[in-house]
């Protein structure tokens, strides 16, 4: 007869053995969503708006996961914590999400951001919506664009990706400022999108870029606009270079001067938008108005019903319609001459 025999542990030795077990488990995996709640309970402490959202935009982040997705980890390892606590303390100091994060959005596509360039903001999306809708009008082929102060380049590179068929040149007078967008632009690229073209220069130097005059048909501009007074946030004030933010006492010192030059490279029936301080989106469109080349000037408000773009069309001028029926008149006498 076949005697086997199972292993029994002793009842104690087997409590203790599961105990360890659960220790272990309870010690190297732990709740996401708890971890979620404290750091929203410090941000809010710290003052930060959007506390929730950034708590969970930085665990989506560390995780690699959508934030809409985050429900679906509810244990996360002891070390993944530590690193979450980390970042979060730094969005405590109210340094900026996307500093920490290193991305920020604009249309299709993230670009990187870091110490010392200015942040792309989700408002400006809705300039890039007016300007991806204006060139959906636009006839000419290839269209030309140029995007004035681009900073990271998101708003150059964001048009570029949707218009593969564009020729989109960027602006921008800060050497470190300009060596992130060189580092978008050739990211981009490596993406596949059509490459972009950098200048470095002052969009208020009326001698900037000869080349494009009368032959650009878009131009889009978020360009320094904050009034020298005006009270900032702690992740503005403290981080977003002094450079890119304020536009002088009125926060127009470089929208003015920039209005000439765009006056100068658009040619006739092209477009151009501006976004603005919340405080003088009549200004600026009173800056176009005040130009017999400007026509269709439109104030455009953002998300909160805030002032926020003003675009306006480059129009004929008297002498320019003049000139341009005298040159449909000959070419029709032309024309007119070779059929007989
Ligand atoms: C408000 S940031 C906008 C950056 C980018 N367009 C965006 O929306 O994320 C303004 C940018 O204009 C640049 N800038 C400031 N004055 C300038 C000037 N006179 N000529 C060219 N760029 C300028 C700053 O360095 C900064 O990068």
């Amino acid at each position: 007869m076949l005697t086997v025999t199972l292993w029994q542990p002793e009842p104690r030795s087997l409590a203790r053995c599961v105990a360890g077990a659960w220790e272990a488990v309870r010690v190297s995996r732990q709740p996401l969503r708890l971890a979620i709640i404290e750091a929203t309970e410090q941000l809010e402490a710290a003052g930060v708006r959007s506390a929730r959202v950034d708590a969970e935009l930085i665990a989506a982040h560390l995780l690699g996961i959508e934030r809409t997705r985050l429900g679906l980890t509810p244990l996360v390892d002891e070390p993944v914590i530590e690193a979450y606590r980390t970042m979060v303390a730094q969005r405590a100091k109210r340094i900026p999400l996307q500093y920490i994060l290193g991305t920020a959005a604009m249309g299709n596509i993230d670009v990187e951001v870091g110490p010392g360039v200015f942040v792309p903001r989700p408002e400006t999306e809705l300039l890039l919506g007016w300007a991806l809708a204006f060139l959906g009008t636009c006839d000419q082929h290839p269209p030309v664009v140029v995007d004035l102060c681009t900073g990271t380049g998101a708003l150059a590179l964001a048009i570029a990706e949707a218009r593969p068929d564009a020729v989109v040149h960027a602006v921008e007078l800060e050497p470190h400022a300009l060596a992130w967008a060189r580092r978008n632009a050739d990211a981009r690229e490596n993406a596949g999108d059509t490459p972009i073209q950098l200048h470095q220069g002052d969009v208020t130097d009326r001698t900037l870029l000869p080349g494009l005059e009368g032959g650009v048909d878009l131009i889009v501009a978020n360009p320094p606009y904050i009034p020298e007074a005006a009270e900032l946030e702690p992740e503005v004030a403290d981080h977003d270079p002094h450079s890119a933010l304020f536009g002088g006492p009125d926060g127009l010192s470089v929208i003015k001067p920039m209005i000439a030059n765009v006056a100068r490279w658009l040619r006739i029936g092209g477009a151009v938008g501006i976004e603005h301080d919340d405080t003088n989106g009549g200004d600026v469109a009173a800056l176009f108005a005040a130009r017999r080349v400007f026509g269709e000037v439109v104030e455009h408000p953002d998300l909160a019903g805030k002032p926020r773009f003003v675009v306006a069309k480059r129009i004929a001028t008297e002498v320019e319609s003049r000139r341009g029926q005298a040159h449909r008149t000959a070419a029709e006498s032309a024309g007119e001459r070779m059929a007989e």
